[in-house]
């Protein structure tokens, strides 16, 4: 399954472009911070990322990526890079080509991840238009993640 509804929030930003919104940045960070708090903070964000995880690394369709790979330590950058893309105050700067180029990731992969991902933040009850916004920002990249 394609990460779906991800023209909902591109449709809702050009909404508020349609509404006469004049100044948009102040709109944009207004709602990510709206988000962040949406998903618990970054408490909550910590807890639908270790879901994912434990959704990930019981996916049969997956879990063989993650033989090698250091969970607490990607537990904490994917929280600190979530955290970051929902408005919170938190820093990642990784280059997600480098990490992933050597996996051989496919695109069959990376929809089974993005479904993961969404299991969990149901499992937590995010409101609809935060997984949208969260998804709409794992959506792009894609192409540096997806080599095979
Ligand atoms: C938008 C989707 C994704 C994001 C945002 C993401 C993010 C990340 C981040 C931040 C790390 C670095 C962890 C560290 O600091 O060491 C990482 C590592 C990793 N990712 Fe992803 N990832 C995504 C998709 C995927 C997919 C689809 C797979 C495989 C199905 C995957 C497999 C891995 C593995 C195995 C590692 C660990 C590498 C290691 O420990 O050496 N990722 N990912």
């Amino acid at each position: 399954m394609k990460i779906r509804n991800i023209n909902l929030s591109l449709n809702a930003a050009i909404g508020m472009l349609c509404l006469g919104v004049t100044s948009l940045t102040p709109v944009l960070a207004r709602a990510d911070a709206t988000y962040y708090n949406e998903f618990g903070g970054r408490a909550g964000i910590h807890a639908v990322v270790t879901d994912m995880l434990t959704n990930v690394l019981a996916d049969d369709r997956i879990k063989s990526y993650f033989t090698n790979a250091n969970i607490p330590v990607l537990n904490a950058s994917l929280t600190n890079q979530v955290c970051m893309l929902e408005g919170g105050p938190c820093k990642f700067d990784e280059n997600m080509k480098k990490i992933h180029e050597s996996l051989g990731i496919t695109q069959a992969a990376f929809n089974a991840l993005a479904e993961d991902l969404q299991k969990s933040m149901n499992q937590h009850n995010i409101p609809l238009a935060a997984q949208n916004d969260l998804l709409s920002k794992l959506a792009p990249m894609e192409p540096a993640i997806v080599t095979k």
